[in-house]
Order: C-alpha cells, then structure tokens, then sequence
C-alpha cells in the first residue's frame, strides 16, 4: 500500500483573531517543505485552512455582535492574505464552516457510530473546559487553577455529551507505534505520546448540545460535532475522503501533519483513533515543532506578545523572512526571536553572503566578458572543487529535506554559498584579470563562480523563491526555472556560454539595526 501523492499540511487555524509569526512559522516550514518536494518532482499536495466552528468562536462573533458566519467570512481573508504575502504555495484551502467539510464530518461520524463496536455512545460529561484550548482538563493538570496552556480560569461545564471510545484504543495505538517508529516526530515527541497512551486513555465527548455553532451530528442533531473532531477531520475532506474515492486512494494517507507542539496529543492520540475507528488508515507522520518564543514564553496574542508577520515582512522582505525562522530556529526545539538576530542573519547570509556572491560575480562578467557568459575550459583546472563540493550540498540538502530537517538543508545550501565566496577570494579572479595571457584561466573561474551561482538558485528556491527567480533572470536563464527538478538541475555545466547576463538590483540590500 501507499500514496501516490506527497501530502502535507499544517493546522487549520482558528480565525477569530489574526495570525502572528508562530502561526506563519509552521506554514513558512511546511511550505518549504512542499516546495522542495515538487523540486525534485514528486507530485505533491499542500493543505492549510481555517477551523471555523467551536465554542471559542461563537463567542469571539457574540463579542462583535454579529453572527458566527459573518464573523469567520469577515476574519478568514486576513488570514489567506498572510499566506499569498509570505508566497505560501499551498494547493488547497479549507475552510470548516464549508459543505464538502460537513460532508466529511458526517461521513466519518456515521462510520464510527455504525462500525459495530459502539465506539460512539451518549454519556454526561462534567468537567473543567477551556475555551481557547477546546479542551476538558483534570483537577491535576491545572496550574494554580488556570489551564496549562493558556494561563487563563477554566470553566466547570455539564452537558449530556456523545462519546468516543478512545479508552479501546490503547493497544491498537501502541501497537501502531512500535511498528512506525517516525510516525511521530522528534523523539522527544514520540516519547511523550507513548507516555500518555501507557498512561491510560479517556473516552472523550464529540458533541455538544451547550452551543450550535457546529456542524450537527447526523444521528441526533440537537447535537453539534466537538471542534476537535470537526476540525481533524480536513486533513481527509480535502483528500476527497467520501467525495473522490479515487483520489483519495492516491492521496491518503498523508505523509506529514506539521504542527506545534501544543497540538499533539490531539494529532497523535485522538486523530489515529478516530481514523481507526472509521476503518481509515491513520497518518505516516506527525511532525511537532516547538514553541517560537518572547520574553521566554510561547508567543500568543491572548498574552498580547503576537507579532503579526507583515511588521517584520515590511522591513526584511518576504525571503528574508522565510530564510530567517528556519535557519534560526532549529527546526524541533523552541527559538526565540529577536529583531537583533534576524537584522544579523539578514546581513551576514543574505547581503555580504549570497547577494555578494552574486553582485560580485555579474559585475566581473560585465566588466570582463560584455555580460556573457564565458567559456568553462577545463573545470579541473578551473573550477576548484566547487563541483563536488556542490554534489556533495545537493545530497546532503536532499537528505535533510526529505528527512524534515529543513535547517540542517538550509545550512547545508550555505556551506556552498562559504565554498564560493573562498573560492574566489582564492582565485583572485580581479588580479588575473590583470593578466591578457590569463585569460581563459579568468574565463574559467567566472564561468564555475557564475554555474555555482545558478546551482544555489535551483537550491535555495523551496525557501527564497523571489531571490532564486531574480538570480536566474540575472544569469540570464529565466525560461529554463519553472522546469527545474533535482538532482538533475544541479548538475555541474547547465550554464551556457554566451548568454547575456545582467546586473539587477541587489538581492538583499543590507540593512541597518
Ligand atoms: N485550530 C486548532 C488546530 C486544528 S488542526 C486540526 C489550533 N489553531 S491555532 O490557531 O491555535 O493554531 C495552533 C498552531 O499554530 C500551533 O499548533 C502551531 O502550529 C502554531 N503556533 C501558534 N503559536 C505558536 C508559537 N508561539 N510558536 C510556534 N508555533 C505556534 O490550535
């Protein structure tokens, strides 16, 4: 068995408020991720969304005296608004509160209540309820009182519930465990899930009668399905799940569900449960980051440290952006931001690193060669090690991106853009240049600095698709992009002499603190 189809997705997120840089932080990742996949020529399915129904909402809509719809119609663009202008390439959006979703919700209800094993049964739930975490809690888990998450009281709830048996699921779940050791990643994270499911599972409820916003349960319709089944289930409505039996085939199960850490006992735990229990197929893998903090603490805007992504896209620009969280942050553990270090690594790789490269190289093929490109000669004698040291990045980059390791892939595309810059400090190609009789040696060196130029274009363009579009239309190989696909795109000697190269503008011009 197993898909077709390279299928990624990040949470749906809730839109009653905007979205700041921990939110972009998953879909900038996932999204690189996507990009690198479809590089090197897997058919590849991007998946984010809104999860638009739930208590949280209701009351986000009451707040604004308007009505739940209304409220999402209005709150959901500033969120796809923040995903065009981070280049966000996903192929599909979802939205909860549409009727494709409704369908799959009650599809997948109806498969659970009538598969025989009475997983889903009517109960009265008494409990503490945390609204922004649409989660009950224990006595225990609360911290002096409030939840665990979101610092905030908790509320004693008592309604006639329908529930899940997830408390059957125990060794079913361990036993999917122990057979797909990355189903859940980090380590640290796999462990933790382990540790909850030994621990013990309990049934949860999958409906509510407090509130209507939801989608009502087909059975009993005075009850409307709890958020967190609504919302897991888009993973499946957008693979066609019920709707394109064909397609679904070809797509499910998905490869990743990225998300924070915050979120995992709902992926890891609930989720596999409920496709168990609907005879689907769980997902390969759950992969949790961590935590992008201020002042020392998860960044969040019930706690007002939101920073909205546009504040830092105005001043760095959209690659630099994306390049930094991922370089800076590795990709698993908690990083923190600092307007400081983004300005630091803005300047270090991307102005004197890449786009000095890069303006340094064009503006010697210019002066010495008329804009074109020059001959290569022979690259043993001219090109250094530049060539293997650029297989060697392409196989390493590979590894880690097929591997979610995306800083160690973004570090690995800047060992070569280290490897050319001492290349040419090396060479001195400004001395030969000096020299009529060395001339083919000059050729020779700006055609390897210029054909390392074009491999890093092909390399860095799943994170910095803007730069990457601008160093080919400079090298003057603009048509060729859209047809790019690894490994055979950074094969050494793609670059034609002869072409006409350009002097654009600087990539990244520098910046001051
Ligand atoms: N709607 C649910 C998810 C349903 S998925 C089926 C939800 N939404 S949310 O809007 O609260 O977004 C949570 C996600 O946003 C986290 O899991 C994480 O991906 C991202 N982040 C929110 N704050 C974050 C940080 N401070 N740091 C890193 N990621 C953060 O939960």
């Amino acid at each position: 068995m197993g898909s077709e189809v390279f299928y990624v997705t990040t949470p749906i997120y809730y839109p009653n408020d905007v979205p700041h840089i921990g939110h972009a932080y998953t879909t900038v990742a996932t999204d690189v991720i996507a990009r690198y996949r479809r590089l090197r020529g897997d058919e590849t399915f991007f998946l984010t969304g809104t999860d638009e129904h739930g208590l949280k909402l209701q009351r986000a809509a009451e707040a604004q005296g308007v009505d739940p719809r209304t409220w999402v119609d209005r709150m959901e663009p500033r969120w796809r608004e923040v995903w065009e202008r981070l280049d966000v390439s996903n192929d599909d959006y979802i939205r909860t509160t549409e009727p494709r979703h409704e369908a799959a919700v009650s599809r997948l209800l109806l498969a659970v209540y009538e598969n025989g094993r009475d997983d889903i049964y009517l109960g009265t739930y008494e409990g503490l309820y945390c609204v922004s975490c649409e989660l009950y809690y224990a006595e225990d888990d609360l911290v002096d009182g409030n939840c665990p998450i979101h610092d905030r009281p908790v509320e004693r709830m008592r309604e006639e519930n329908y529930f899940f048996r997830l408390s059957a699921y125990q060794d079913r779940l361990l036993e999917h465990y122990e057979r797909n050791p990355d189903a859940v990643r980090p380590d640290i994270r796999r462990n933790e899930v382990l540790s909850l499911i030994k621990g013990g599972l309990q049934d949860f409820s999958v409906s509510r009668t407090s509130f209507d916003w939801g989608i009502p349960l087909p059975w009993d319709p005075k009850h409307v399905c709890y958020v967190w089944f609504d919302a897991l289930t888009n993973y499946i409505t957008a693979a066609g799940y019920g709707s394109d039996d064909g397609r679904f085939a070809r797509t499910w199960p998905a490869d990743v569900h990225f998300i924070g850490k915050d979120i995992l006992r709902q992926h890891a735990v609930y989720w596999p449960a409920m496709l168990m229990a609907g005879g689907v197929e769980p997902p390969r893998q759950v992969w949790a980051h961590g935590y992008l903090l201020v002042g020392g603490e998860k960044m969040s805007k019930t706690k007002l440290t939101g920073i909205h992504p546009f504040e830092l896209i105005d001043h760095f620009g959209v690659d630099s952006y994306r390049y930094y969280f991922l370089r800076e942050v590795q990709f698993g553990q908690d990083g923190s931001f600092s307007w400081e270090s983004m300005v630091d690594r803005h300047n270090a790789d991307l102005a004197n690193g890449l786009g000095n490269l890069a303006s340094r190289v064009l503006a010697m093929i210019g002066s010495y060669f008329g804009g074109e490109v020059p001959e290569p000669g022979d690259p043993a004698a001219h090109a250094g090690r530049l060539p293997e040291v650029a297989v060697e990045v392409v196989r390493r980059l590979d590894q880690a991106m097929t591997g979610v390791a995306p800083t160690a892939g973004v570090a690995a595309i800047w060992d070569l853009v280290g490897e050319a810059n001492r290349y040419l400090v090396q060479r001195e190609p400004w001395a030969v240049s000096r020299n009529d009789g060395r001339r083919d040696e000059l050729a020779g060196i700006l055609y390897a600095a210029a054909e390392t130029l074009r491999i890093l274009a092909v390399l860095i363009s799943p994170v910095m698709p803007r730069a990457a579009a601008a160093l080919w239309s400079q090298l003057g190989v603009e048509e060729l992009l859209p047809n790019q696909r690894l490994p055979d795109a950074a094969a050494w000697g793609g670059l034609r002499p002869g072409t006409p190269t350009a002097r654009g503008e600087a990539l990244f011009p520098r910046l001051e603190g």
